[in-house]
């Protein structure tokens, strides 16, 4: 590096251009570096209070009319992972989806089977064995304005509850 002339005419000083040695030129950097990564942090907790969606809104999903599920109807909706069914006492919903890791249930004559770890559960999806700590979520079912019915996947509700017809 050169040093200014003495009588030039450039706004820095003889100070200016003292050379930096390498352990400043090293101290600096690291200072600047963490601060950097402070403001990149900060910039990534500013995404924290968003939600990536919005559960109440997209889960609720609808099935169909009432007279589309006659009494006796059983009907699994592979794609919502939820079995809607409607008896004498009206509509009710449960998800397939198994209590004790998340794997998908299967129907059985008597009820529930998991295929990953084998729980077992009835058909109101009260567990009868294997290591699901509780029964299957049972969904709220609802009519809409429009008549249609809705399963509402993001909201549990007691076992046993239903829509009356
Ligand atoms: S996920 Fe169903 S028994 Fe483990």
């Amino acid at each position: 590096m050169t040093t200014p002339q003495e009588g030039c005419a450039c706004p820095l000083t003889n100070q200016a251009y003292k050379k930096i040695s390498r352990r400043d030129f090293l101290g600096l950097a690291a200072m600047w570096s963490c601060v950097a990564a402070w403001i990149l942090a900060a910039l990534g907790l500013g995404k924290f209070p968003k939600p990536a969606l919005l559960p109440d809104v997209s889960r609720v999903f609808k099935i169909g009319r009432p007279e589309d599920f006659p009494v006796g109807t059983v009907k699994i909706i592979e794609d919502k992972k939820v079995m809607v069914q409607r008896d004498e006492g009206g509509f009710s919903a449960i998800s397939l989806i198994c209590t004790h890791l998340g794997c998908i249930v299967s129907k059985t004559e008597k009820g529930f089977a998991c295929p990953c770890h084998g729980s077992k559960f009835d058909e109101k999806g009260n567990v009868v064995g294997g290591p699901a700590p509780k029964a299957l979520n049972w969904l709220e079912i609802s009519q809409l304005p429009n008549g249609k019915l809705a399963v509402n996947a993001g909201k549990s509700v007691p076992v046993g509850t239903k829509l009356a017809a």
